[in-house]
């Protein structure tokens, strides 16, 4: 089985490029509040929250400082936090963030940190043990590649053939309701799971499908890298960038069917966050700025992916070809740096525990 990720480029690259991500956090702040609202507090007032797909963290110490907020404005006193990635995910960064600035620790220094290192599909912590469950732009992310997929132009849900999106669309389901089942294992009862993800809005025509505009860009430099020998056809064509963004009749399929009797639906929508690359390219001017930055933004999250998936298929160095592929990317959006919009459409989702 190949993984779909091993986290995100690590040693502080991802959270000097995630500002999009730290939009996307922002954006839920009316959510994250209604979501604390809509909690049962455990009587002594001890509470957990879980953060699941953290990263290194200084997104994370944002959306959690902002949950014991709302959780202390409650009532509750000595709050526990579990921070849960994969095992290979920058442990080092998130440990470094506790500590610095920034951390929630410095105003609710009463809290205590711990952290999970387990992949999200399946249960990370104690059942019935969370309060209050949150997820920033991570449970898009499939586990492993779609089996026996066959893609030889595309990359992607919004450019794949009707057959080979069907088998991309029925892992996305499957993990779906892998991750979900895992939260309603671990949630107290009356506890709330916040969820942020990249969405689509699969009924509408012509379809949106969030960041279509940037794997467009990403194909074409596999492309280019296949016709300049530097990656293999063959694994190209089996491989599909492990990003699922899902519609809400997607997102909520779980909860309105196998489970009905343990999750209750309390919010499912979609909002757009606009690329903070885009915003500054229009205000700026700056074409190089935006090339480095955006392509910055794209390299922390997919290099791991993409190194395993195609770059270390080939006769290539892997961080050679790595380096390649990305300035690509800067050539193409210096050169035309209209034609890649991000087009983010993120799908929120607020469960509780019956
Ligand atoms: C784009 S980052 C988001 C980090 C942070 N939540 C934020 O908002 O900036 C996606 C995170 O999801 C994690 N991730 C991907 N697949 C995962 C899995 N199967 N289990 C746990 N974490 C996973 C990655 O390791 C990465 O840290």
């Amino acid at each position: 089985m190949t993984k779909a990720t091993t986290g995100m480029k690590g040693d502080g690259y991802y959270d000097a490029h995630s500002s999009f991500q730290s939009d996307v956090a922002a954006s839920g702040a009316a959510l994250l509040k209604q979501a604390v609202d809509a909690t049962r507090l455990p009587a002594d007032g001890g509470v957990t929250v879980a953060d699941y797909g953290c990263g290194e963290g200084k997104n994370s110490m944002a959306i959690v400082g902002s949950a014991l907020d709302l959780l202390a404005g409650r009532g509750a006193t000595e709050p526990s936090v579990l921070h849960s990635d994969l095992p290979t995910n920058d442990w080092d960064s998130l440990a470094a963030n506790l500590s610095g600035a920034g951390s929630y620790l410095e105003k609710h220094p009463n809290a205590r940190a711990l952290f999970a290192p387990r992949g999200f599909f399946e249960r990370v912590t104690a059942r019935a043990s969370v309060t209050l469950g949150t997820s920033g732009s991570a449970a898009h992310w499939l586990s492993r590649q779609p089996a026996g997929l066959h893609m030889p132009d595309a990359l992607y849900r919004s450019d794949a053939p009707p057959a080979e999106r069907d088998k991309i669309l029925a892992q996305a389901a499957s993990d779906w309701l892998d991750f979900l089942t895992a939260r309603a294992d671990e949630l107290q009862p009356g506890g709330v799971l916040l969820v942020q993800m990249l969405g689509s809005d699969g009924n509408a025509d012509p379809v949106r499908v969030s960041a279509a505009g940037l794997l467009k860009l990403m194909n074409e430099c596999a492309r280019q890298m296949i016709e300049d020998g530097d990656v293999p056809q063959d694994a190209y064509a089996a491989y599909c960038f492990p990003v699922v963004p899902r519609t809400i009749e997607e997102a909520a399929a779980p909860v309105n069917g196998p489970l009905a009797d343990r999750l209750e639906l309390l919010h499912c929508g979609l909002t757009a966050v606009p690329s903070p690359y885009h915003v500054a390219l229009e205000k700026t001017g700056d074409v190089e700025a935006f090339a480095t930055g955006y392509t910055a933004f794209t390299r922390a999250f997919s290099e791991t992916s993409l190194r395993q998936g195609l770059f270390s298929t080939g006769k290539g160095d892997p961080a050679a070809l790595a380096d390649r592929f990305f300035a690509l990317m800067v050539e193409k959006l210096t050169a035309n740096p209209g034609d890649y919009p991000f087009d983010d459409l993120t799908l929120a989702i607020t469960v509780r525990r019956r």
